[in-house]
């Protein structure tokens, strides 16, 4: 406990604490032979000690973030949306017939990130082509970002390659960094789930790349992390697709947003 600076007195008089004016008992102080006072009672150096101390701790656990944040940002910039869907916004986002709600559900998620990081729960955007699911999900990433987020954005067999090739000798990044990454960050982006590459096992074991989506999708899931899918799949063919360890995950930690809208990159031809 620190000492609170003294107020040197010859004589033991009334003395009273700076904040709560309750009575301060002097002390005797045999070396400089004379009585001394604080100038705060104990009760409010406790806490003002308590305050420090917490401060201490918030200081350390902001450090702590901003190192995390950067990390991730270091091995998974924003600008992995790629140059189509860098200036994907919710501003941007024409409400079609089909997508209104899905633009609440995706403004929503921004909104009361807090809650739904507090739970885990991410989305998971069904729907044809180009109905605005990548759309939605780079805006989410984008304004979760501007928010000071840590946010990351992968195509799944994008990145599944870039993990494939930390194999390579002389690579100049880790499976295991990245897997780290993509547990740790706020929100994860897994667009396109279930266009990876298939091959059946024989004997119904995961391929490899089942067995690194497990891995990032459980280490979310047992964080409690939101992750934000979207794929083209409709349930059924999904839970065909994924091994069932990932679907059920998914499912449980997931709410659904099915977008009906018509392909938007093909609208000019309705004209
Ligand atoms: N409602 C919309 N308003 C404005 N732009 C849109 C809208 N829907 C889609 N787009 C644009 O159309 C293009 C295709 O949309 P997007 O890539 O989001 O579709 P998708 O549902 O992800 O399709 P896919 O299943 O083929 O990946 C993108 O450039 C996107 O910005
Ligand atoms: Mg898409
Ligand atoms: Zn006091």
């Amino acid at each position: 406990m620190g000492r609170m600076e003294k107020i040197k007195n010859s004589s033991p008089e009334k003395h009273l604490c700076d904040k709560c004016r309750a009575e301060v008992k002097p002390f005797w102080n045999p070396i400089m032979n004379q009585y001394e006072y604080l100038s705060l009672c104990d009760e409010c150096i406790a806490v003002k000690n308590q305050q420090q101390k917490e401060e201490e701790l918030k200081k350390q656990m902001a450090m702590d973030e901003e190192k995390r944040k950067n990390k991730i940002a270091r091995l998974f910039d924003s600008s992995y949306l790629g140059k189509r869907y860098r200036g994907c916004t919710f501003d941007n986002f024409h409400v079609m017939p089909g997508t209104e709600s899905a633009l609440t559900r995706a403004q929503k998620f921004v909104e009361n990130f807090g809650s739904f990081a507090q739970t885990g729960t991410g989305l998971i955007f069904f729907g044809n082509f180009g109905c605005g699911k990548t759309h939605l999900a780079a805006a989410i990433t984008r304004e979760l970002v501007t928010k000071g987020k840590s946010a990351i954005f992968q195509v799944v067999p994008d990145l599944l390659s870039r993990i494939r090739a930390t194999y390579n000798r002389g690579s100049e990044e880790s499976e295991y960094e990245l897997i780290n990454a993509l547990t740790e960050a706020s929100c994860l982006v897994l667009d396109d789930i279930g266009a990876e590459y298939q091959k059946k096992q024989m004997d119904d074991s995961m391929t490899w790349a089942q067995g690194i989506l497990y891995l990032i999708i459980n280490n979310r899931y047992n964080e409690m992390k939101p992750v934000i899918y979207t794929t083209n799949y409709s349930l059924d063919v999904l839970e065909k697709r994924l091994d069932g360890r990932i679907y059920s995950r998914m499912i449980h930690a997931n709410d659904g947003v099915v977008i009906e809208a018509t392909d938007y990159r093909l609208r000019k031809l309705e004209a």
